[in-house]
């Protein structure tokens, strides 16, 4: 017999939890002659009837291990891969009609809790709001897709650049705004639920921008929030400088010089709204993934170049960002700029000479 090996145990105030990973379940352990058996069990192997029957019945001891590799090379992201992986409630068993009823009957009972507040600007006073130029949407017309494709490369040395506040506000629109609201029955089709340019997850349009402000013309330098709704920036922060941000991103200055930057950031209040199981995790990586390129790209349209990062200190970002009390989390960030088409910043490339690296 072999203890299980998908369960986590953790505690919260002074009680032990159990969570199946596998099966999806946590249950409060309350009785703590359950985890004097274990030990017990682990000291010599013996263990009394009763108990043993129940860990059998609920796959805490299993007759035999089953062998699996690891797939993450890491015993922590084993689990979570495991706890996140299949959904276990599955309608396909149902024939298309039992399907859609479903489906569409879970829809429904979501609504019953309103959508979370997205229209971020009423939190703020006046004169900490930038209102942003109308954005213009004709000048990405004049590119051919694979000619930005092509041009797409994450670069590590920018130069200083002004960037102007119409291209961050075309940026902006294009990428995290409603662009397709103009359309006819776009509203009708979608109801409370908008779209971007960007896939998202159950269409709630979790990802916000923070803008990491050093050089745009007529916007002082600091971190703002991007409320999509009114196309208006949201000051959090006044200031920022090159170091502070080599900080949060753990000494990586490949963001020096950049005019500005965006941290994606998940919105988990709007996010869990709908999804509230471990795999939610997954859903809200890959949508800022989708997001991440698009600004890529409209960043490469926009004759602009960009670095990437996804290491980074959370904690003092979360600082930085004023999201520390807030259910929201930084994910990615993309610094932008003028910069050189090259791999490498200079000093690596010169570090690199000096050791005679290859
Ligand atoms: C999820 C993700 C995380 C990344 N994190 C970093 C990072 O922390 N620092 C960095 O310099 N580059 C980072 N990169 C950029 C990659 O190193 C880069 O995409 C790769 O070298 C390929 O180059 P290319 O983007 O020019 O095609 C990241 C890329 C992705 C997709």
């Amino acid at each position: 017999m072999h203890i299980s090996e998908d369960f986590i145990i953790y505690f919260e105030n002074n009680l032990p939890y159990l969570i199946d990973v596998k099966n999806k379940e946590e249950f409060c352990i309350h009785d703590k002659s359950y985890f004097e058996a274990i030990l017990k069990y682990l000291q010599n192997g013996s263990l009394d009837a009763k108990i043993r029957s129940e860990f059998l019945e609920n796959n805490l001891i299993v007759k035999q291990k089953i062998k699996s590799i690891s797939k993450y090379n890491n015993k922590v992201a084993d689990l979570f891969h495991q706890a996140s992986n299949n959904i276990l409630k599955s309608f396909s068993d149902m024939d298309r009609l039992e399907f859609a009823e479903n489906y569409l009957m879970a829809s429904i009972s979501l609504k019953e809790n309103p959508l979370p507040n997205q229209n971020y600007s009423v939190e703020y006073s006046e004169d900490e709001l930038v209102h942003l130029p109308e954005p213009t949407k004709e000048k990405y017309n004049k590119q051919s897709l694979f000619e930005v494709l092509d041009r797409r490369k994450t670069i590590r040395e920018f130069y200083s650049h002004t960037v102007e506040t119409q291209q961050l506000s075309d940026l902006l629109f294009t990428c995290f705004g409603y662009f397709h609201r103009h359309k006819d029955n776009e509203t009708e089709e979608y109801g409370v639920f908008k779209r971007r340019t960007s896939p998202s997850g159950g269409c709630l349009q979790s990802i916000d921008a923070y803008l990491v402000i050093f050089d745009v013309a007529d916007i002082a330098p600091g971190i703002y929030r991007y409320d999509a709704e009114n196309h208006i920036l949201c000051k959090e922060r006044d200031g920022i400088t090159y170091d502070e941000l080599k900080d949060l991103l753990i000494g990586q200055f490949f963001g020096d010089n950049s005019s500005f930057g965006i941290f994606l950031a998940g919105n988990l209040e709007v996010f869990t709204w709908k999804y509230k199981t471990l795999r939610n995790y997954r859903v809200s990586f890959m949508e800022a993934g989708h997001f991440s390129q698009t600004l890529q790209l409209c960043v490469i349209a926009e004759n602009l170049n960009c670095w990437i990062s996804g290491a980074f200190n959370d904690t003092k970002i979360e600082e930085y960002l004023n999201i520390r009390n807030k259910r929201v989390i930084p994910m990615f960030y993309v610094a932008i700029g003028k910069g050189k088409y090259k791999r490498m910043n200079r000093i690596m490339t010169e570090k690199r000479n000096e050791l005679n690296l290859v």
